[in-house]
Order: C-alpha cells, then structure tokens, then sequence
C-alpha cells in the first residue's frame, strides 16, 4: 500500500485548493475568502487527515474533499479570532479585517463556514453522518475554547488546568477531529479512531503551546505581531507560567503592564518579556511541549498497523512542535 509523505500529502491537497472557484460577486464577500485561502498556510489539518487516512488506504482523493473542509474551517476560525484579537497581520500581511473592515470579516467568515460544510458534504463515504458528527462536535469545541480565550482575558485566576482545558477545545479539538475523520473514513477500528483523536489531542497542545511561545519569542516567520498576546493581556502559558513564580510586585507588573497607556507598545512587549525569560519561563514552556510530544508518539505505538507506516506522522509531529511560523 503506497505511503504518502508529509509533501506530497501538501503538494496535492495545494494542487486541489487551488483549483476550487469562488463566485465573482459580491467582491466583498467572496475575495476575503480567496484571499485567506491562497497563501502561506501550514495547511496541518488537511494533512493530518491524509496522513491519518493513508495509514489505512492509499486512495487519497476520497479524504480531499473532508480535507478541504477542515482547511476551509479553520481559515473560517482565523477571520473571526483576528477581530476577536485584534490582530491586525495574519501569515504576514493585513489580516481581513484590517484589510476589509469588520463587517466584511464576519459575513465571509460565515460564507466560509457554509463552504467548509458543503465540501464534507461531497465526502464519498457510508458513514458521512459519523464524519457530520465528529465535525459538528469539534466545532462547538472551537467555538466553546474561543470563548473561554476570551473569558480568561479579564479573569485573575487562571490555572494550568483551566488553560489546557480552553486550548484542548479552542485548538486540540480541531486536529483531533482532522485526525478520526480521516481514520473513520478509511474504515479503521474504534480503538485505532480512539488512538488516533488521543495523538492528535496531545499533537494539538503541543501546538498551542508553542504557538504561545512564538508569540512573544518568535520572529517575523511567524507572521503574526510579536507580542500581540501579551497586549491584549491574553493568559497564555507563559503568562500562566509567569504568575504562579513571581513575587508580588513581579505579579503587579504582569497584572497591569498592558493597561498603561504612559508607555508605548514595544515597551509593554519589552517588559513583560524581560520578567518572562527573568522567571524561565520559555525553558518552562519548552519543557512542557517536549512532554505533550512524547506522549503523542507513545500513543502511536499502540495503534494497529506495523510501526514503519507511522513514519510520516512521526516526522509530521516533530515538524510542528519545532516549527517557527
Ligand atoms: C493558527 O493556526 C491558529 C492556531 C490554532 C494557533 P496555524 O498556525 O495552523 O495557521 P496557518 O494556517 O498555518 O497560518
Ligand atoms: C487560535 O488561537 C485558536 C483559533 C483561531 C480557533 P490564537 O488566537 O492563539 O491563534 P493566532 O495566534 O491568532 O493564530
Ligand atoms: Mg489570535
Ligand atoms: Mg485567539
Ligand atoms: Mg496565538
């Protein structure tokens, strides 16, 4: 049974993104969508459903279509989280609402939204109301993390507990779901489905975390602004981290420094991340990525098929939690 690589999984799932159309008009509507859609995306999802569905079948083109739809999604999830965020670059240019305006933003992100459901609705399959179903649930998880994301903002206490819970939702649940889709579709059992959600769970943390990491100690290959989390006083894992080891006036610092309006933003950025490495807390974070990595592989060792065919979501897992864009 051939075995896709991670590129050529990308390359052909590239190939038919580019071929889908969009309607012409109305403009507003319909260029934010290509526009989200056509450069600079990691594309992980997509391809993690591939790399899932492949350990069981080798014709790819039946997981495209509910591959697309998990791609269409999440850019669906970045137009509406970048107003949320206020966040003003995306993959290294505008993001669609600092491009189009809000209201733009929002209604292309709901035509998105139709878009994704109508392409995993042309998945070739005898269990399309399984997939429905796995995909319904991931995305109220989104949906549910996003608004604790949220919450979190203004809430003092956040614990570790409450942090992984938000994110296992706002960004794990996501690629789990990629992950059985993909299994489900290629007919694996339920403990191989269940293993499967359980390694792209823990892939999903990893992710997150690092991609809390980034935000204050990336650089512009990720894309986004640097320190935008730590401006909109967003309790990521470093400031998580941060709290629960520094003394009182370290923690009125981490408190109140994105409130001052008597210093610029590269110096709320500057200081927070001095007090941020001061604590260390990146090697903190590390630490934590490296074991949500380990345990994702050691999940892979129970699944069913012979060790060899799991080389490519190896490599898959061990590209994101080193990724820097
Ligand atoms: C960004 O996701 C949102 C998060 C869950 C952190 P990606 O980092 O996968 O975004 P793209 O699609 O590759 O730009
Ligand atoms: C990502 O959270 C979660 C979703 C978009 C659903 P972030 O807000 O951290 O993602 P980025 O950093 O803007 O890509
Ligand atoms: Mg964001
Ligand atoms: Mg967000
Ligand atoms: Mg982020």
């Amino acid at each position: 049974m051939k075995l896709y690589t991670n590129n050529e999984l990308l390359s052909l799932f590239e190939r038919h993104l580019a071929q889908m159309a969009t309607p012409e008009e109305p403009q507003r509507l319909y260029a934010p969508i290509k526009y989200g859609l056509e450069v600079g995306g990691k594309r992980i999802r997509p391809t993690l459903l591939m790399l899932s569905y492949n350990l069981y079948a080798e014709d790819i083109e039946r997981a495209l279509m509910p591959a697309m739809a998990v791609e269409i999604f999440h850019n669906f999830t970045l137009l509406h989280d970048d107003i949320m965020d206020n966040a003003m670059v995306r993959r290294g240019r505008p993001s669609v609402h600092a491009k189009w305006g809000e209201n733009v933003a929002i209604l292309s992100g709901d035509a998105m939204l139709i878009l994704a459901y109508n392409h995993l609705q042309r998945t070739q399959t005898d269990n399309l109301s399984k997939v429905f179903e796995w995909f319904n649930k991931m995305a109220a998880e989104v949906c549910e993390g996003q608004q604790f994301d949220m919450d979190f903002e203004t809430q003092q206490k956040v614990s570790v507990v409450d942090y992984m819970r938000m994110i296992e939702l706002k960004t794990a649940a996501l690629l789990a779901g990629s992950a059985i889709i993909g299994a489900i579709l290629a007919g694996a059992s339920d403990k191989d489905c269940r293993n499967l959600y359980n390694f792209a769970l823990e892939v999903g943390l990893a992710f997150q975390l690092q991609d809390d990491l980034l935000d204050s100690f990336g650089d512009e290959r990720l894309g986004k602004k640097i320190g935008g989390d730590i401006l909109e006083g967003k309790k990521t894992i470093l400031m998580i981290e941060a709290f629960s080891r520094a003394n009182e006036e370290q923690r009125e610092v981490l408190r109140t420094t994105h409130l001052r309006n008597d210093i610029s933003d590269a110096e709320k950025i500057a200081t927070i991340k001095a007090l941020y490495e001061e604590l260390g807390v990146p090697e903190r974070v590390e630490q934590q990525i490296a074991q949500k990595f380990q345990k994702a592989l050691s999940i892979l060792d129970a699944l069913e098929v012979p060790q060899e065919r799991t080389i490519e979501l190896r490599k898959y897992a061990e590209n994101l939690v080193g990724r820097k864009s």
